[in-house]
């Protein structure tokens, strides 16, 4: 039997918002409920918001995330964030190994494997972000360089229950522009494959795979129909909670 993965429609606020934002949050979990069943709903607001976004989201089905942690659970890391500490608050899942990060911070794959572990350490799902840049490609190697940061990118701890995967081809974030649903449906493909060599069948055959980049209300049906697409890792369109809804809505 196919395993059913349950899809995850997941907001990545990046370095936005304030506390007079926290409105669109509550909207969105308001309004969870309606989804609750067919779809899993992420916020990862950036690290001051995060202890009121969840006070906002207590009692109802939306989950709130975090952006980045350190590898370590505590010690000398002034201005890093923990694992432990973000559970503590009440996070769920921490996105690790966003393109952002990966460029910004010289973040390599085997940084975002120490990463991962340290979110399943600490009891949470890491979202382990992938894809290619633009030159790469137009060099036609996207599916390769794709398939070493999923082969280096995946601490031992994974399973199909604390790890999900977003491919997010770097040109398309934050560009407007999508890769053909053909050129979506290939890369997944791909890291499905990739994930059952590494993980056997059965793991990674229920193991999540997000898109992300410029996912909005018009594109959302179609790119979350595509094979192997069980998901959306969205950005600017999560922003505001009627767009965020909107995709969601895709699973209502
Ligand atoms: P975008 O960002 O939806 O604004 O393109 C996606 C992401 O970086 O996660």
């Amino acid at each position: 039997m196919a395993p059913t993965r349950k899809p995850l429609v997941a907001g990545n606020w990046k370095m936005n918002g304030s506390l007079a934002d926290l409105g669109e949050i509550k909207t969105i979990a308001e309004n969870a409920k309606r989804f609750a069943d067919a779809a899993s709903m992420l916020i990862c607001p950036p690290f001051p918001l995060i202890s009121e976004a969840v006070k906002v989201a207590r009692q109802s089905p939306l989950e709130i995330g975090a952006q980045d942690c350190h590898p370590d659970e505590k010690g000398a890391h002034t201005g890093d964030v923990s694992a432990e500490m973000l559970v503590d608050l009440g996070v769920t899942t921490i996105i690790v190994g966003h393109s952002e990060r990966r460029a910004d911070h010289s973040e390599t794959n085997q940084l975002v494997a120490t990463k991962a572990a340290a979110a399943h350490r600490a009891g949470a799902i890491a979202l382990i972000c992938v894809g290619e840049t633009e030159a790469e490609r137009d060099a036609g190697h996207a599916l390769a360089v794709v398939e070493e940061q999923v082969k280096h990118s995946l601490p031992g701890t994974v399973t199909a229950l604390n790890t999900v995967i977003a491919y997010e081809p770097v040109w398309a974030i934050g560009t407007g522009r999508t890769p053909t649903p053909g050129d979506v449906a290939a890369l997944h493909a791909g890291i499905r494959d990739t994930l059952r060599s590494k993980l056997g069948a059965e793991s990674a055959d229920s193991i999540r795979l997000v898109y992300g980049g410029s996912v909005k209300p018009a594109n959302a049906s179609e790119l979350m129909a595509i094979p192997h697409v069980d998901g959306a890792l969205i950005g600017g369109a999560s922003l505001k909670a009627a767009d965020f809804l909107a995709i969601a809505g895709v699973y209502d």
